[in-house]
């Protein structure tokens, strides 16, 4: 495929066709884990966390092959300079009913861990009958807070990481491919 951006600066960590496969055995691995749990006429809900797990979310959905329904929430974090510590603020909350559900949690990378446990308590108020995280990737060297993750795409150590969802400053995100910027 022709690309209309340059990648010169950019080193292919994982490619298009890499990332097909990888989510397609995602797919049916969560989707054998429902299949299981699911009563009659229930329907896992799918919380992709904005704005990154869009385009991982929607691949990965449309590889589970059980009843679903979609929702999204908005996350940021930022540095807070008087406690020199990193918050997370929702700029947007999901809007179904997570009580008595079964919810997976779909993110594009967990790195420090604050944004997945942050949202894992945020959902625990409301008494889901199951939570589950999936993530394209866990980078795992700057993890901080302890995350149980359940379905991993892809495991690295550190680097910071571009398309596939991915930004750096906004930029990358359409990138059919994982690169390593730098
Ligand atoms: P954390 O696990 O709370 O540090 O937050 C993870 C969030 O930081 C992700 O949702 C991404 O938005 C962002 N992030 C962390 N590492 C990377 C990276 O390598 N590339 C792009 N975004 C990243
Ligand atoms: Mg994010």
């Amino acid at each position: 495929m022709d690309l209309h951006y340059d990648t010169s600066k950019l080193q292919m960590l994982f490619s298009p066709e890499q990332i097909r496969g990888r989510v397609r055995e995602l797919g049916a691995e969560i989707s054998a884990h429902y299949e299981k749990l699911l009563a009659e006429g229930e329907m896992v809900l799918v919380i992709g966390i904005l704005n990154g797990a869009f385009v991982f979310m929607s691949d990965l959905i449309r590889e589970m092959t059980v009843p679903l329904e979609t929702d999204f929430i908005r996350l940021s974090s930022y540095e807070d300079h008087l406690s020199s510590s990193s918050k997370v603020v929702m700029l947007k909350n999901f809007e179904r009913e997570v009580r008595h559900r079964h919810v997976l949690v779909v993110e594009d990378i967990a790195d420090v861990g604050l944004t997945l446990n942050w949202l894992l308590k945020h959902l625990k108020t409301q008494e889901p009958a199951s939570v589950k995280l999936a993530v394209a990737v866990d980078k795992s060297a700057r993890r901080e807070v302890k995350v149980d993750l359940d379905y991993v795409g892809f495991a690295i150590d550190d680097g910071f990481l571009v398309g596939y969802g991915l930004d750096a400053a906004r930029r990358y995100r359409e990138f059919p491919a994982i690169y390593t910027l730098g």
